[in-house]
């Protein structure tokens, strides 16, 4: 049986579903009329949103880097040094934080040397993707030109606004390297050898790269290790680390999903050196991709995939229900760390999630991995990130997998083609809770229920997070049901707000995507929303997503 370690070589906990509120309050006229609540409790404050929580990831695999980050500064494609122009501009749109790379399972085959250097002179390599690329890929897909490389990845970040999360080469480049990386990047401008090599690309100054990935799947890819083994070469990578002022932030390889085994491994050897180890540990990186659409019939990891742009409304449930067991995921792990870390030194780093379609759906034949996203991925990630703002003090970092051109993209791009996808509108929508205090929200709401091949089932009816900013909060809600809208009263305890403004990104059709030809099939709408004696009414459109933002008075 494929699982994906072999492939690459809901409960709804902190909430309340279906309870109703301890909070009372609501008038019995209107308890008559609208069966779904909402309360957002001002003075509980869940920890403030790492603005890191909309991260991003970009990798040389498919398409992503070639034609989706790169055109090249001589390409007639409107470019920035090289770099797609219609992608920063939205990206300094959503506020992208920060952005990783180079991979993914490709970081651990990269020598970050033959991406430095005059572009002309760097050497071809075999891409670690090779094996999975098809007649129809791009040879610079298959045999990377490497013109993309440390330089211009730092110059995107740069122009787009963000910060450069680099991962490093743990399984087939000795720590050294790794060593120097970090020195290319951030040794003072004329202090080394390799500073002056970087001042040549037009630097002179220290990249000061403060993310750091020791590895990446070191449980797969990234190595094969047990967890223990990892736990030694981590160790031996972030010693005596050289960092020139710039304090680091070293991200360990985590679990895929739920494998506790992973972490505890990790964690009990990490402290056999003494708890003081963890102080090295930033980040622990958990990866959950959402791929098994089989209802419970297999766990084979290609068998178990289903279609990105045809699916029926079970799929449409069923992938929710896969991507909300990140919620459980985060408490487990967090559980789990706790038994070694007691005072959660280290935080959780989601730096892999999405859904994960089987191969059919690519806007560009030929990219391997892109599939199309839909109204259902959109609904998907805002769901996803509702989660992370609901655990906003336990998580540092989380990277959408990945950026454009792959899995679940915000972009697609080819050529001089581009499109915002209904993920890139979710990310614009929920850019406003960087940074914010995340508030405790009560959700009381019907769940869902479905007919899974002859047995019921049932999904939660409405959920969401919600965060303030000084006086203005946002509410940000996903209404699951494909086809029942749903009314609910929004109660703000501990103040009130006078007006409320909705953007909403839904379809009559679930399946509804922006293509190359239709980029604007699926866009958000702005419409204001009744208040009525300080409680917001609002429908949520079925099959949507939705941010509420009000000005508290
Ligand atoms: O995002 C695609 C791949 O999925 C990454 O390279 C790897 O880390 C993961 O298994």
């Amino acid at each position: 049986m494929k699982n994906r370690r072999g492939f690459i070589q809901t409960t709804l906990a902190g909430t309340a579903g279906l309870v109703f509120s301890r909070y009372s309050g609501i008038s019995a006229a209107a308890a008559q009329s609208v069966d779904s609540r909402v309360e957002i409790l001002l003075d509980e404050s869940l920890g403030k949103i790492s603005p890191n929580l909309y991260g991003h990831f970009t990798e040389h695999l498919g398409g992503t880097i070639y034609d989706g980050v790169w055109v090249g500064a001589k390409s007639k494609v409107p470019n920035f040094d090289g770099i797609r122009k219609d992608l920063v501009e939205h990206m300094r749109k959503i506020k992208a934080p920060v952005v990783r790379y180079p991979g993914g399972c490709f970081a651990d085959s990269y020598d970050w040397r033959d991406g430095i250097g005059p572009s002309g002179q760097r050497p071809r390599r075999t891409n670690f993707w090779l094996g999975a690329e098809t007649d129809k890929s791009p040879a610079s897909h298959k045999y990377d030109p490497n013109e993309f490389g440390t330089n211009e990845f730092v110059n995107f970040c740069r122009l787009v606004g963000a910060e450069p999360y680099l991962a490093a080469n743990v399984r087939s480049l000795p720590a050294s390297e790794f060593y120097r990386w970090v020195e290319y990047c951030n040794s003072p401008a004329g202090s080394t050898t390799l500073a002056e090599e970087r001042a040549k690309a037009g630097s002179a100054e220290p990249y000061n790269v403060r993310y750091w990935g020791v590895g990446n799947e070191s449980w797969g890819c990234g190595g094969d290790f047990t967890p223990q083994e990892y736990a030694v070469e981590f160790r031996r990578y972030s010693a005596w680390l050289p960092h020139y002022g710039q304090p680091l932030s070293l991200i360990a390889s985590g679990p895929n999903s739920d494998d506790w085994n992973w972490t505890r491994g990790f964690f009990e050897e990490t402290i056999r050196k003494g708890p003081s180890q963890l102080g090295r540990i930033y980040g622990w990186a958990l990866h959950h991709y959402a791929w098994n659409l089989s209802r419970g019939r297999t766990n084979d990891w290609e068998k178990g995939k289903g279609d990105a742009i045809q699916f029926d409304p079970v799929d449409w449930y069923e992938i929710l229900r896969e991507g909300a067991r990140m919620e459980d995921l985060i408490l487990g792990h967090w559980q789990a760390m706790s038994e070694f870390d007691h005072e959660h030194r280290v935080k959780l780093v989601v730096d892999e999630w999405g859904p994960w379609y089987r191969a059919g759906s690519e806007a560009t034949p030929g990219d391997i991995l892109e599939q199309t996203p839909t109204l259902r991925d959109a609904v998907f990630s805002g769901m996803t990130l509702d989660i992370f703002n609901r655990h906003a003090s336990k998580l540092h970092m989380a990277n959408c997998a990945q950026l454009i051109n792959c899995l679940n993209s915000l972009y697609l791009g080819h050529e001089d083609r581009f499109v915002i996808t209904p993920v890139g509108h979710v990310f614009e929508m929920y850019a406003g809770h960087q940074g914010g205090e995340s508030l405790r929200t009560i959700f009381s709401v019907p769940s869902v229920e479905y007919d899974r091949d002859g047995r019921p089932a049932t999904f939660w009816g409405l959920h969401g997070s919600a965060s303030l900013h000084g006086k203005d909060l946002l509410v940000t809600v996903v209404n699951p049901h494909t086809t029942r809208a749903r009314e609910a009263e929004i109660t703000i305890r501990g103040g009130s707000a006078n007006s409320a403004m909705a953007t909403t990104l839904s379809h009559s059709d679930i399946h509804a995507r922006n293509t190359f030809d239709n980029r604007e099939a699926v866009i958000p709408q702005k419409k204001e929303s009744a208040v009525r004696n300080g409680v917001v009414v609002h429908t949520f459109p079925a099959a949507s997503v939705t941010a509420l933002s009000m000005h508290l008075t």
